[in-house]
């Protein structure tokens, strides 16, 4: 059983060098990037936003206080590989909601943190699903219940 779980956290490893939206989990590995371009401003962030979400999970975990490292506020000007997905009211709204779900996480006092960092986990998710749903299955590895 800790070895299916230790596999589905390589491939959710594995899985972020794969490109941004589209649903590329069974693409060879071989390809580090598929973007012929690199990869955007916008999925870099994301990709630094899913690790610093999993350290943030790790010390909740152990009852630490989590720190956020990561610069979140560039979501709002970070350029993505398909811009015009980044400049909708839509992304606007669900960027800004998510940003909020941050500085109250690290505000929260630390019994508390664990149901503000869900609420972070849904503002991801609430984005994903609207506009971006290929990460989706990635994104859920951050969820609490989870383990
Ligand atoms: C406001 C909408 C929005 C929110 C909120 C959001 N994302 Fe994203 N995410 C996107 C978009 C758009 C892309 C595609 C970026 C690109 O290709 O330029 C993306 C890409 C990604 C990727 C793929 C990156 C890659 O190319 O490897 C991952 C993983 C990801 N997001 C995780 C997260 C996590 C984790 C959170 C919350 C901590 C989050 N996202 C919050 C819109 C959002």
């Amino acid at each position: 059983m800790n070895n299916i779980k230790y596999l589905f956290g390589i491939g959710a490893i594995l899985s972020l060098f794969f490109f941004a939206c589209a649903d590329t989990d069974n693409q060879a590995v071989q390809q580090a990037s598929l973007n012929p371009n690199g990869d955007s401003e916008l999925a870099l962030l994301m990709r630094a936003m899913f690790l610093d979400g999993m350290q943030v999970k790790e010390a909740l975990k152990k009852g630490e206080k989590p720190e956020i490292s990561v610069e979140f506020e560039k979501i709002h000007s970070a350029k993505a590989t398909e811009p015009e997905k980044a400049a909708s009211d839509t992304y606007h709204a669900f960027a800004l909601a998510y940003e909020q779900s941050v500085l109250a996480l690290q505000d929260a006092a630390a019994d508390a943190a664990p149901v503000y960092y869900d609420q972070m986990v849904s503002a991801c998710m609430n984005c994903h699903k609207a506009i971006c749903p290929g990460p989706t299955m990635r994104i859920q590895q951050l969820e609490w219940k989870r383990e």
